[in-house]
């Protein structure tokens, strides 16, 4: 078993453990004693884990309700935000209840930023079974949900209780899903800690514990330096500004972990063509991730100009210096056009 504290406005473990599911209930009786437990969760993850997690609560003496969306980037909307709020006031949940987010992203987001809304905020506790979960979305408290103008742009900083890592329940992952979680994994590699491009080499014998603990120091560094992003933060956006454009015209065809690879693979080309661009494009290809787009400049631009990081007439970009290590720079629109028309 592996901790990681967080260190941030609240304190935190994540804990990475094969099998933790079936121990969650005891794990989460010690922080937040005896109340009862909603599990939030989408409809194939319900199939797999939602027995072991409910048995867990359920033997620690919490009183367990649950609530199932369809899984998918397309629940990520005011709809399933409103069924899950209207559930939990149905239900009577109160403020010393807690919520149990049992999914991927899309579901950690859901359900943290109706945690983070309901009664004006109640506990939450992230039990990632994706590896983009586990190494990013469910550490650092960003929740939020998709609006018809772009990804996430209603949400709120909102910490967890505690986040359990159970890495079994990455063994069911459809092989593509577990890919894009591996693009997440080599971004730390790109702005944090280059020693995860080698733990990644091999594809047939990832120690996919150790690859997750190093993610998640790599993400602890970044959120407690910076928490509510008004700097640093920003870093762990590398590849996704154009990322977020692939993925919204798409329509979210292409999943996040694929449209940040594509995006991370347009930064490399355009600002570190080379030796360097060549050894992270064959790391992301070997995951079968794609790195490139038949969008043109034109319409990725657009969809870049509705995207959160844009301030006024300026984008900050996250720009690789070395292996292990990038910057932020802040590029008028015109030079950001440059940089995705040369990377493309
Ligand atoms: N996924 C980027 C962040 O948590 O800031």
């Amino acid at each position: 078993m592996s901790t990681v504290e967080i260190n941030a406005s609240k304190r935190y473990n994540v804990i990475i453990e094969k099998g933790a599911l079936s121990k969650v209930g005891e794990l989460a009786k010690e922080i937040i004693g005896q109340c009862r437990a909603v599990i939030i969760t989408d409809d194939k993850v319900d199939a797999l884990y939602s027995a072991t997690l409910t048995a867990s609560l359920e033997k620690s003496g919490f009183d367990v309700i649950k609530f199932v969306f369809e899984n998918g980037e397309k629940s990520k909307n005011f709809d399933t935000y409103k069924n899950i709020i209207d559930f939990l006031a149905a239900n009577r949940i109160g403020r010393k209840d807690t919520i149990f987010a049992l999914g991927g992203g899309v579901v950690g987001d859901m359900a943290g930023f109706a945690s983070a809304t309901y009664l004006r905020g109640i506990r939450f506790i992230q039990l990632p079974t994706t590896l983009l979960a586990a190494v990013d979305s469910s550490v650092g408290g960003k929740t939020a949900i998709d609006l018809a103008y772009g990804k996430n742009l209603l949400g709120a900083f909102y910490q967890p209780e505690l986040v359990v890592c159970d890495t079994n329940t990455l063994n069911t992952l459809d092989k593509n899903v577990f890919s894009d979680g591996c693009a997440e994994v080599i971004k730390y590699g790109a702005i944090s800690d280059d020693v995860i491009f080698d733990l990644m080499k091999s594809p047939e014998s990832l120690d996919i514990d150790l690859i997750i603990r190093r993610c998640v120091e790599a993400k602890r560094n970044v959120v407690v330096e910076d928490e509510f992003e008004s700097g640093l933060r920003q870093i762990l956006n590398f590849g996704h500004t154009f990322g977020h454009a692939v993925e919204k015209l798409s329509n979210y065809k292409i999943p996040h972990g694929s449209a940040v690879a594509i995006g991370m693979a347009i930064i490399m080309r355009a600002s570190a063509p080379g030796e360097y661009a060549d050894k992270l494009i064959s790391l992301l290809e070997k995951y079968n991730l794609p790195t490139k787009t038949d969008f043109r400049a034109d319409e990725l631009f657009e969809a870049v100009l509705s995207d959160k990081k844009r301030y006024a007439d300026k984008i900050t970009l996250v720009l690789p210096i070395k292996e292990g290590e990038c910057m932020l720079c802040n590029k008028s629109l015109s030079e950001a056009k440059e940089i995705l028309s040369k990377g493309l």
